[in-house]
Parts: C-alpha cells; structure tokens; sequence
C-alpha cells in the first residue's frame, strides 16, 4: 500500500538564509492527473508501463478519499520474452528544478528491482 502527500515548496533566497514557500501539492486522487508513462523502459529495465486505464483495470493503482496506491503486477506468469511485469511510471505535470520534496507515504517499496525514484 502507497500513500503519497507530496508538498512541492520552490526555494526563495534571502541574505542569509532560504525561505520555502508551497508551490504545488498533490493528494490521493491528484495523482491520476499526472503523465502516466506507458513507452518502454529508457533505463532499460525489466518491465511493463502500463496506461492509467490498464493500471486502473488490472488493479494496480487506486485512489480513495485517504490514498493513492501504485503496485506493480504480482500476479501474470510471464515467459522469458515478455518485456517485464506490468507496472506504473508517473511524472508531475510541472517540471522543477531548484525544490524540496515532502513525502508522506505508508510504505515504501524496498527490494531488488524495485527503484522509487
Ligand atoms: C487490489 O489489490 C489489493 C492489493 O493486493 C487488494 O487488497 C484488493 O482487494 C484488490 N482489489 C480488487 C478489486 O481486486
């Protein structure tokens, strides 16, 4: 389970120190809004990025009034020459550079093959 309260804060510099201010935040079902990713992997890697509406199908993200959860497929069998498990690659739709990122999420996924990035 994935829940995510991201706080985008741009930073403004004063003299002597910074000064953080929101600039975007994203809760629960926001999430479905971002750029869901479904091309192949530019890392190379081993798996499948689905569409939202595969993800949403195949019960591998959803959204309530408290979370937003993302899972990669646990389920399929898959032969030496599929492409990789069906999972899910998201992005903000605003790009950022000088920022701090809050996360608050209910589990973080640890593990090989695994790359919360
Ligand atoms: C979706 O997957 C979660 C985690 O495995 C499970 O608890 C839930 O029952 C599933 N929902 C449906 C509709 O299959």
């Amino acid at each position: 389970m994935l829940r995510i309260l991201l706080v985008l804060s741009l930073a403004i510099r004063a003299s002597s120190y910074t000064v953080y201010s929101v600039k975007d935040s994203y809760l629960r079902n926001d999430f479905l809004d971002w750029d869901w990713y479904s091309s192949s992997d530019p890392t190379h890697g081993r798996v499948n990025y689905v569409t939202k509406s595969t993800a949403i199908a195949e019960n591998l993200t959803d959204a309530t009034d408290t979370t937003f959860r993302m899972r990669a497929d646990t389920k399929k069998m898959l032969s030496p020459s599929d492409p990789g498990r069906d999972s899910i690659r998201i992005s903000s739709p605003t790009a950022y550079s000088e920022s701090v990122f809050i996360l608050d999420l209910w589990h973080m996924p640890t593990g090989c093959a695994t790359w919360p990035a």
